[in-house]
C-alpha cells in the first residue's frame, strides 16, 4: 500500500482543512523558521510557513541547493542517501519546526533533524500529515528526543 497525499491535496477543502488543522497547533508557539523535506514536505510546509508568518527553508536531496551546503548522510532499507540545507538556512539557538508530508520509518526525518542540530538549530516538533506507526517512524524520533505531531496514522502497514 503507498500512502500519498496528492488526493487530499486536489480537494479544496481537504487541503485547507489540513493546513487549517496545523496552523492551530502552531500558532502562539515559538518557531523561528519551517523546514520541510523535498519534495512532497515543501507542499505541507510551505504553506504552512506562509500562513504562520514565518520564513521557510529548504532541505533537499543532494546536489540541488545553489549556494553552500551542509549535508548529512543517512541509511535507507536499500542503500544510502544524503540531504543538505544551505549552511546558513538555520542559526545557532534557533527553534526549528520539521515537516514532511508522512514519517514511514523516520529515516528521513531523523536525518533532517540532525541536520538542523548540526547547525545548533532546536527542532520544536517533527510535524506530518500521515503516520505509519507500524513502521516505527514516530518511535525512532522520539528515541532520538523529538516531539513528533502527526494529524493522522495508518495502522496495518
Ligand atoms: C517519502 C515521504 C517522506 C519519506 C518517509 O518521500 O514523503 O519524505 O518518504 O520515509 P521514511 O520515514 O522511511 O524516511 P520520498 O523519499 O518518497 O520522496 P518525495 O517526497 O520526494 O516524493
Ligand atoms: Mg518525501
Amino acid at each position: 500500500m503507498f500512502r500519498d497525499i496528492t488526493t487530499l491535496l486536489k480537494d479544496p477543502v481537504g487541503f485547507r482543512v489540513t493546513i487549517n488543522e496545523l496552523v492551530k497547533r502552531y500558532t502562539g508557539v515559538k518557531i523561528d523558521r519551517v523546514a520541510a523535506i523535498e519534495a512532497r514536505g515543501f507542499i505541507i510546509g510551505s504553506a504552512l510557513a506562509y500562513q504562520l508568518g514565518l520564513g521557510f527553508v529548504p532541505i533537499r536531496k543532494q546536489g540541488k541547493l545553489p549556494a553552500e551546503t551542509v549535508g548529512h548522510d543517512y541509511e535507507l532499507e536499500y542503500g544510502a542517501d544524503r540531504i543538505e540545507m544551505h549552511v546558513d538556512a538555520v542559526s545557532k539557538g534557533e527553534r526549528v519546526l520539521l515537516v514532511d508530508d508522512l514519517t514511514a520509518t523516520g529515516g528521513t526525518a531523523g536525518a533532517a533533524c540532525k541536520l538542523i542540530e548540526s547547525m545548533g538549530g532546536k527542532i520544536v516538533e517533527c510535524c506530518f500529515v500521515i503516520d505509519l506507526p507500524d513502521l516505527g517512524g514516530r518511535a525512532r524520533l522520539e528515541k532520538q528526543g523529538h516531539k513528533v505531531f502527526a494529524l493522522c496514522e495508518f495502522e496495518g502497514e
